[in-house]
């Protein structure tokens, strides 16, 4: 395993409100590893964007260290600036601009000649596809367009590491699936992509990794298979004809090694096990021997969410609801 290129260690920073202190980051160890695109999931108030902007030398950490590609955030900021890139919740496009000249402007501030700006930008809007719009003036572009070229911005001058706050939040869903295979591309073109969301679906399809993070504190990390598999297993759901054979049911399924746990509630039968498709084939043969009649058999496979509520006790999807908007 090559070096990781992101380490913070017991990483803490408070903020005082009215109601008193707010430990917004909470004693965070994070390790990122060159080429992964790590995922920062957490609700609203978690602390993500506080991390990154600790990582990004744009805020002080209380205590705790954190490095990037081997420089320390707090003594080399100047270091860690040019290792990095940041597109932050509101974005950084200059809209009177084309997305053009946004790029050649960003590539000038980081002291690219003016020819190695231009062709830097050309093959950013080739590499990422933004030619459709790259010669309009950026007031102009869509949400998800701006977003598109937030990113392009972001590693204008080669980073080793791009982080990006909510990349996705308010686009629609074609729109939000053009920027993951955006963000898809920058891995494969060797920068590691460090980025928070709230969104489930999104950690899990686009992260290599990622770490939960609720309250300040990081609750859950590894792949999103990982992750998943540590909760409770998979859920076969089956509706019975009648409740007729109960009891009979209750034995076999106690006999039946791979079943975890399960609850038979009238005519319900809720079974955990740890892979699902590959029991369904035995219990229903044995279902089908006992003549014991099914209505209905669904497979539920655990979601990141129950990974969520495994370790906070609430669901993401409840937070988010309670949570208020940005
Ligand atoms: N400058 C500040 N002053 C006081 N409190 C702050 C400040 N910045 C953040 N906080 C508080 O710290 C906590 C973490 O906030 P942060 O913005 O890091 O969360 P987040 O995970 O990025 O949330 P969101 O998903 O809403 O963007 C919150 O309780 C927030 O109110
Ligand atoms: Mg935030």
């Amino acid at each position: 395993m090559p070096d990781p290129v992101v380490v913070t260690k017991d990483l803490k920073k408070y903020f005082s409100s009215r109601s008193g202190p707010v430990q917004a980051v909470d004693g965070v160890d994070l390790e990122v590893f060159p080429g992964e695109i790590f995922g920062f999931l957490g609700p609203n108030g978690a602390g993500k964007t506080t991390t990154l902007r600790i990582l990004t030398t744009l805020a002080k950490a209380d205590s705790g260290t954190a490095t990037i590609a081997g420089f320390d955030v707090s003594r080399e900021p100047g270091k860690v600036r040019r290792n990095i890139g940041y597109v932050g919740q509101a974005g950084g496009a200059d809209r009177p601009a084309t997305g053009r000249e946004n790029l050649i402007l960003q590539g000038r501030l980081y002291d690219m000649t003016p020819q190695q700006a231009k062709d830097r930008a050309a093959e950013l809007i080739t590499a990422l596809d933004l030619g459709e719009f790259a010669d309009r003036i950026a007031h102009t572009y869509s949400g998800g367009q701006l977003r598109r070229l937030d990113v392009a911005l972001g590693i204008m001058h080669r980073p080793k590491v791009l982080f990006l706050d909510e990349p996705t939040t308010g686009l629609d869903p074609q729109n939000r699936a053009n920027l993951w295979v955006q963000i898809e591309k920058l891995r494969d073109m060797g920068v590691t992509v460090f980025l928070t969301t709230h969104y489930l679906e999104e950690a899990d399809a686009l992260s290599d990794r990622l770490a939960i993070m609720d309250h300040g504190r990081i609750v859950a990390e590894g792949t999103p298979v990982e992750l998943k598999k540590q909760v409770a297993g998979d859920t076969i759901s089956v509706g019975l004809r009648d409740d007729s054979r109960n009891e009979a049911i209750a034995t076999l399924l106690g006999q039946r090694p791979y079943v975890r746990d399960f609850t038979l509630d009238d005519c319900r039968l809720r079974i955990v096990v740890e892979e699902g498709s590959k029991v369904m084939p035995d219990l229903l043969r044995l279902f089908d021997q006992e003549g014991i009649e099914i209505a209905t058999i669904t497979l539920a496979v655990p979601t990141l969410d129950d990974v969520f509520l495994n370790k906070t006790g609430r669901t993401l999807r409840d937070t988010e609801s309670a949570g208020g908007g940005q």
